[in-house]
């Protein structure tokens, strides 16, 4: 068997997404929950998510190797061979099929999340920024999924990430935390490594940060 080498897997504006994601959905969750004075910081987490969620979707075209859309695309027959235990070692190096299944999830719930919230409306004091820009059938509508299924969509996929990650974790023995934390798996070598140079890296701030103004402008033109 070939000795396995380090080889960089998550570059580092992935790593960075992912911790300020979960960090930021959490602080959502908490904040719609408490309620009252809270909802002002709903509101703000839940922008900050927008730009997080910009800054992916154009990483996912721009990106390195393994965080690109296109290296992780859920085809059945991938997906087949993961629920039957027979992954191929091409389908693991970045997320596995099931693994890719849950990102798109993610990606596309939370981009609801998102767009629901900010033309929601409580029909208490919280509105979304939005809210006057849309008909209020609409408004209604989105504000029924954003509290209701939406909401528990999002926190059934949490609980699911957290379940699988511990499983791959304890019971698989995939160092799976750690590659998400240092950006390397063992992998043998000559297995292609993500980009995760100076420059990338600066395309990723110019990106993020061009994410950040796009809903800076958004946020000031709907006041
Ligand atoms: C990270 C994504 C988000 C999550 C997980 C989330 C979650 C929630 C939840 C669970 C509620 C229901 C609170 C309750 O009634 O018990 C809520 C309400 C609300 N959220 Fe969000 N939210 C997110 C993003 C946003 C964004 C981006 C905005 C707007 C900028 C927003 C605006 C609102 C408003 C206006 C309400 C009150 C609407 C209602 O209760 O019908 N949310 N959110
Ligand atoms: C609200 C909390 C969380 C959310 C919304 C979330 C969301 C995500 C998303 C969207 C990805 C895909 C990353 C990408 O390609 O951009 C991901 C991957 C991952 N997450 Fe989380 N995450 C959360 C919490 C956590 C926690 C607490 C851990 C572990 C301690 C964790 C471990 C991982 C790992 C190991 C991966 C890589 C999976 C793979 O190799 O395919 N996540 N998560």
């Amino acid at each position: 068997m070939t000795a396995s080498i380090p080889v960089r897997i998550w570059d580092l504006p992935t790593r960075a997404f992912h911790v300020a994601l979960a960090v930021l959905v959490t602080a959502a969750i908490a904040t719609a929950e408490s309620g009252g004075e809270w909802m002002a910081w709903h509101l703000r987490c839940g922008e900050a998510v927008l730009a997080l969620l910009a800054f992916r979707w154009a990483w996912g075209l721009v990106g390195g190797r393994w965080s690109r859309f296109a290296s992780f695309v859920p085809a059945p027959a991938r997906v087949v061979r993961a629920l039957r235990g027979r992954t191929r070692t091409a389908d693991a190096v970045g997320h596995n099929p099931l693994g890719a299944l849950s990102v798109w999830a993610f990606l596309v719930l939370l981009s609801l999340q998102v767009a629901t919230g900010l033309v929601a409306d409580d029909d208490i004091a919280t509105t979304g920024p939005l809210n006057g820009h849309v008909s209020g059938r609409l408004a209604r509508a989105a504000s029924a999924w954003h509290a209701g299924w939406g909401a528990d969509l999002v926190f059934a996929l949490i609980a699911l990430h957290l379940l699988a990650v511990a499983w791959y974790t304890l019971r698989r023995r995939e160092p799976l935390v750690g590659a998400m934390w240092s950006g390397d798996k063992p992998l043998p070598p000559g297995t292609p490594a993500s980009r995760d140079g100076a420059g990338s890296r600066l395309l990723a701030l110019v990106l993020f940060a061009l994410a950040c103004a796009g809903v800076w402008a958004m946020l000031r033109w709907a006041a």
